[in-house]
C-alpha cells in the first residue's frame, strides 16, 4: 500500500507525457511475470481490445464472436471497427461460453473469438482454440476478470493469439484505470505497437487526476465504505471533477473522442507495483473465496463447482439471491461490498443493448444471471471481518435464487 501511495503522489508532481522508458519497464515486467508473449499498456483495457482487433485488421463485414454476459466496453471496440459482434449464451455455473454454443455461432465472416474468463473462472479455452485454428480464426482472451489465473497449471492469457487485461478501479490488477494487450504472435504484436505509437497520450490533466484519485484510493477506500464511495465517484464523474471508468459517450456506437490513448506514466509506475505485489494479491483473493466456498453452502446456497485443474484468482464472487434489487439497497446500511455487475447482458442497465446487436431473449441463461447474481468481495483490502459482515448480512438480507 505504502509504495502505491508513495508512487500516486510523486507521480502528480509529474503527470502527464508518454514516459517511453517507464512503459518499457512496465511492459517487460508483464512479459516476465506471463513467460511469454508481447506486452504493450494503453489507457484502459478496451482500448488495448480495440489495438488488438484493428492489428488484426477487422472491419466493415466481419464478426466477432463475444459472450452475451459482459460489460458494453467489450463489444464497443468491435463496433468501433466496424464489425458485427454475435453473442454467446453463457453456462449457468461458470458464467462462460460454452464451445459448442460458440461452434454454432461461427461463420465465415467470423475473424475473432473472444473468450472472457468471467469472474475468474476459467473459461473452456483449449476446444475453443481447436475449433479457431481449425477455421483460422484469432482467439482473443479477455482476462479483465484475473490476473495469475492458471488452467492446468498454464496462465490464463497465455492460450490465446492475445489477452487483454484491464486495470480499472475494481479489477485484480488495478492501476485505476488502465489496460494491457498480451500478444503471442510477433507479427501482430508488431502491428498491436503499430497502433500503440499512433495513439496520443492522455492530457496532463486527466494523468493528474488520476495520480491523485489513487492516492485517495490507497489512503481512504476500505470495504466499509466503499458503497457510499462509489455514489459520490459516480457524481463526481457526471460533474467531470474525476477521470471515471466509462463516460456516458461510450454507451453509444460511434467512439468518444480521446478514446484510443496510450497509458499515463502514473500507471506505469503503478502497474510495476502491481506486478511485484501479484503473489499476495492471489493468496488474499484465494482465501476469500475459500471462505465463500466454505460457508455459503451452510446458508443453503449452491456454490460453484472447482475443478482440481483451476488454480483461481476471482475477482469476485458471484451467488445467485432471488432479491438481486432488495440486497443491493441494503447493502451500503450494513456496509458491506456488494457489486451488481453484471446487471444486464451488455452491463451497465443503461445500454442501449439493441444498438449493439443484443436483442432481448437472444442469451436466456445470461439474461437470469444478469437478474439474480450479486457479487461478493475478494480483493485484498477485505478482511475475515469483512467476510463475516458479508456473510451475515446474505443470512439477514439476501434468499437463495429457486
Ligand atoms: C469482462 C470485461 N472486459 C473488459 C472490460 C473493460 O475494461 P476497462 O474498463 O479497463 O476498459 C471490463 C470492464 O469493466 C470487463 O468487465
Amino acid at each position: 500500500m505504502i509504495d502505491r501511495a508513495l508512487t500516486a503522489l510523486s507521480s502528480m508532481l509529474v503527470p502527464g507525457g508518454d514516459s517511453i522508458s517507464a512503459r518499457r519497464l512496465y511492459e517487460r515486467a508483464v512479459e516476465e511475470f506471463f513467460g511469454s508473449g508481447t506486452a504493450l499498456a494503453f489507457w484502459k483495457g478496451r482500448v488495448a481490445l480495440y489495438a488488438i482487433l484493428r492489428a488484426l485488421g477487422i472491419g466493415e463485414g466481419d464478426e466477432v464472436i463475444v459472450p452475451g454476459y459482459t460489460c458494453v466496453m467489450v463489444p464497443g471496440p468491435v463496433v468501433y471497427t466496424g464489425a458485427r459482434p454475435v453473442y454467446v449464451d453463457i453456462d449457468p455455473q461458470h458464467y462462460n461460453m460454452q464451445p459448442e454454443e460458440v461452434e454454432r455461432r461461427i461463420s465465415p465472416r467470423t475473424k475473432a473469438i473472444l473468450v472472457q474468463h468471467t469472474y475468474g473462472f476459467p473459461a473452456p479455452i483449449e476446444p475453443i482454440r481447436k475449433l479457431a485454428d481449425a477455421r483460422g480464426i484469432a482467439v482473443i482472451e479477455d482476462c479483465c476478470h484475473t490476473f495469475g489465473g492458471r488452467l492446468d497449471g498454464q496462465l490464463l492469457g497465455t492460450f490465446g493469439t492475445a489477452a487483454f487485461f484491464s486495470g480499472q478501479w475494481n479489477k485484480p490488477f488495478s492501476t485505476g484505470l488502465g489496460g494491457l494487450a498480451l500478444v503471442h504472435d510477433a507479427a501482430l504484436a508488431r502491428r498491436v505497437r503499430q497502433q500503440q505509437e499512433s495513439y496520443p497520450s492522455p492530457s496532463r490533466t486527466a494523468a493528474f487526476m488520476l495520480a491523485s484519485q489513487l492516492l485517495v484510493y490507497e489512503l481512504v477506500i476500505y470495504p466499509s465504505v466503499t458503497a457510499l464511495a462509489t455514489e459520490v465517484f459516480r457524481w463526481l464523474t457526471s460533474k467531470g471533477l474525476v477521470v471515471g471508468s466509462s463516460s456516458t459517450a461510450e454507451f453509444d456506437i460511434v467512439m468518444p473522442p480521446n478514446y484510443a490513448l496510450r497509458p499515463s506514466p502514473v500507471q506505469c509506475r503503478i502497474g510495476m507495483c502491481e506486478v511485484r505485489r501479484t503473489p499476495h494479491n492471489l493468496e488474499r483473493r484465494k482465501h476469500g473465496a475459500g471462505r465463500y466456498i466454505a460457508e455459503l453452502p451452510r446458508l443453503g446456497y449452491s456454490v460453484p463447482s472447482i475443478p482440481e485443474n483451476w488454480d483461481l484468482m476471482l475477482l469476485r464472487f458471484p451467488l445467485r439471491v432471488a432479491n438481486k434489487q432488495e440486497a443491493l439497497a441494503n447493502a451500503s446500511r450494513y456496509g458491506v461490498e456488494i457489486g451488481s455487475w453484471f446487471e444486464c447482458p451488455l452491463h451497465p442497465i443503461q445500454t442501449d443493448q439493441p444498438a449493439f446487436g443484443y436483442n432481448d431473449g437472444a442469451c436466456p441463461v445470461a439474461e437470469r444471471a444478469a437478474a439474480e447474481v450479486i457479487n461478493l468481495p475478494t480483493h485484498r483490502r477485505v478482511s475475515d471481518k469483512d467476510i463475516d459482515r458479508t456473510l451475515a448480512f446474505v443470512a439477514e438480507v439476501c434468499r437463495p435464487a429457486g
